[in-house]
């Protein structure tokens, strides 16, 4: 049995994000962040097959995104809301950690596990940050799901996309909680 580890359970059943907008600087460093990226990597990945990669997002590269962003969204008639979003993330931005799906030729592991275990690198990520001490949320919005955003932006080839945008910083408030799922409408018991 593996032993009981009650700082984690407890950890797990009061983590909460906290909101990009409300993180400062500093971010971590890089030798900070390395026992994070550790953690998420240490994910339940079916086959082996490591259909993910990091793209870590320094403050120097915020500004870069930001106008990029913009760029696209004007290419893509977004409105003006749109394209204030699709830069804010970067502009408020301190670090963030992309977490890339690698889409890997497999006869035996199904794409959509591909997908599963790079959320669940998302989360390892969010949770290790967390854990370590950091103020961090998931993110995605449009410029994510744009191709040729993230293959101009962030060097993705056609194959891989982005499962989220981990940002990490300094918190400056923690939000209430919200409101978390009623476990009795989504959980049903099977015993025979
Ligand atoms: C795949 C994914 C993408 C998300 N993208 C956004 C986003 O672009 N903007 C946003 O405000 N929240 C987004 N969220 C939700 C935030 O991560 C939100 O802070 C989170 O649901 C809080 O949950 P927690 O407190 O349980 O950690 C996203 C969540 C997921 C799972």
């Amino acid at each position: 049995m593996p032993p009981r580890n009650d700082a984690a359970l407890e950890f797990l059943l009061t983590r909460r994000s906290r909101p990009a907008k409300t993180l400062t600087a500093p971010g971590p460093s890089r030798a900070e962040l390395l026992p994070i990226l550790t953690a998420a990597a240490r994910s339940p990945d079916h086959g082996k097959l490591e259909p993910w990669r990091f793209i870590v997002l320094e403050q120097g590269a915020m500004a870069r995104l930001a106008d990029l962003a913009e760029k696209r969204g004007r290419e893509l008639g977004k409105s003006d809301e749109d394209l204030v979003k699709g830069r804010s993330q970067f502009d408020q931005g301190i670090l963030a950690v992309a977490v890339i799906e690698v889409r890997r030729q497999s006869d035996k592991i199904p794409a959509l596990e591909q997908t599963y275990s790079t959320g669940a690198v998302c989360l390892a990520l969010l949770n290790a940050a967390l854990a370590a001490g950091w103020g961090a949320n998931w993110l995605t919005g449009w410029p994510s799901h744009d191709p040729a955003f993230c293959a101009e932006g962030l060097g993705l080839a056609e194959h891989e996309r982005v499962a989220g945008l981990i940002h990490i910083a300094t918190e400056t408030s923690a939000p209430p909680d919200r409101p978390r799922p009623d476990l009795d409408a989504i959980t049903s018991w099977v015993s025979e």
